[in-house]
């Protein structure tokens, strides 16, 4: 096992009717911006809950953050936190929003000349904005950890920040929420949060027991409640197990002390900058190519994920993990997710090489665990992704 140092400084409020619990956990004497998407709280109570939660401190509203949160919208609510002089954020919604009030958290504090810097110099918050959050779609896991991706329509780019003032300081998350969650978001949801762990999961294997037991745990968990929460949203059993796991799938805790990938994501980021695609999508469309093309590195800990979580015990090494492998794209399949490029856009011509320039331009030469996956070797997995 790797030498670790954790710290994870979010209080989580979890359970039924835990949006009231708002009252206690902003400062009296706060004046809150308080953010939201684009109305789905509206439509069900949860605004409601909140604004009553917040009747005794004084509240401004900025509504409108769209999904992969937009940089220039952003900048709009961050006009709001100078000329009002907010001293709090709440960010009320899904992955955007959350990631969109971090951002928030970063500019309000920062000095330099843009907050663009943030973005495109890799600048780490130490100390933003105070914020919490209300949960209303488990997948990201955004509201226990302290990275935020933000999107910029205007350049095509979609960009990742972080650093550890940028954990909320609480989240509160009532898995009732889910019910009024569209089927396409609760399946993404489901594939984002899967995909997380696997990410820091299939890798190779380093000695971590309980880490790698940890991960099993959450995917097996994912897996046994994804057919209940589709069929079923006001399934609490089923709710409660998939928010949890959601949560406990990125809040830190199972990358501690062994090798983690990325790459998936890194490439998934660029699919959803370039076309749209929802992220858990690009994920589903990035993932069985990754490892199928780094397959020897990784073939390992594809068995054993083929062992443990999926039940496969025959064939050789190489048999399990090429078996873990189709059986990941037939869940992805059940979820209703596609995942073949081609699928999302019949523009995918000269996608890989669009994206292995970007990475050079950037100079992402080596990503995965390993360091060794350069920008030739990411296009060749884009094209077989489509
Ligand atoms: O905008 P509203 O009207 O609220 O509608 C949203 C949105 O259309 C809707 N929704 C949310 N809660 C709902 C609901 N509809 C009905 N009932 C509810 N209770 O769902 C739609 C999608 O919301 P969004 O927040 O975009 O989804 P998600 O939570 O999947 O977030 C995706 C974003 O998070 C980033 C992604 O890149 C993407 O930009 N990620 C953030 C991460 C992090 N901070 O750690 C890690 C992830 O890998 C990911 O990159
Ligand atoms: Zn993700």
């Amino acid at each position: 096992m790797n030498n670790f140092e954790f710290k994870n400084p979010t209080k989580i409020i979890f359970g039924k009717d835990t949006i009231n619990k708002l009252t206690d956990e902003i400062p009296k004497d706060a004046k809150v911006l308080l953010l939201y998407g684009g109305g789905s709280i509206k439509k069900n109570e949860i605004y409601d809950q909140v604004k009553s939660a917040l009747a005794k401190v004084e509240v401004i509203e900025f509504g409108g953050i769209p999904a992969n949160p937009e940089y220039a919208v952003l900048m709009d609510a961050l006009k709001i936190i100078k000329d009002e002089n907010i001293t709090y954020l709440l960010a009320v919604g899904g992955g955007s929003v959350i990631d969109g009030t971090k951002f928030l958290s970063a500019a309000a504090l920062y000095e330099g000349d843009t907050p663009w810097d943030i973005l495109s110099k890799n600048i780490r918050t130490e100390k933003g904005m105070p914020f919490g959050t209300v949960l209303t779609l488990p997948a990201t896991g955004s509201e226990m950890n302290s990275g935020a991706v933000i999107t910029r329509k205007e350049t095509k780019e979609k960009l990742a920040m972080g650093g550890p003032g940028l954990f909320p300081e609480f989240s509160i998350l009532d898995p009732q929420v889910i019910v009024s969650i569209p089927e396409r978001q609760l399946a993404n949801g489901l594939t984002d949060a899967f995909t997380h762990v696997l990410e820091q999961y299939m890798t190779y294997p380093i000695g971590a027991l309980l880490q790698d037991r940890f991960a099993e745990s959450i995917l097996q968990t994912l897996i046994e409640v994804a057919p209940k929460v589709l069929k079923d949203p006001a399934d609490y059993k089923a709710a409660s197990n998939f928010m949890w796991s959601c949560t406990m799938a990125l809040n830190g805790l199972i990358q501690k002390g062994v090798p983690t990938d990325w790459a998936v994501h890194a490439m998934g980021h660029e699919l959803t900058a370039l076309f749209g695609i929802d992220h858990a999508r690009t994920l589903a469309v990035i993932a069985p190519s990754h490892y199928k093309f780094n397959f020897e590195a990784k073939k390992e800990k594809l068995a054993q994920y083929a062992e443990r979580v999926w039940n496969i015990t025959d064939g050789s090494i190489d048999d399990k993990a090429y078996a873990a492998i189709e059986r990941t794209t037939a869940f992805f399949h059940e979820l209703g997710i596609d995942t073949k490029l081609s699928d999302y856009t019949k523009d995918y011509e000269g996608t890989a090489e669009k994206i292995s320039q970007r990475f050079t331009d950037r100079g992402w030469m080596g990503l995965g665990e390993h360091q060794s996956l350069s920008p030739d070797k990411v296009e060749k997995i884009v094209k077989m992704a489509y």
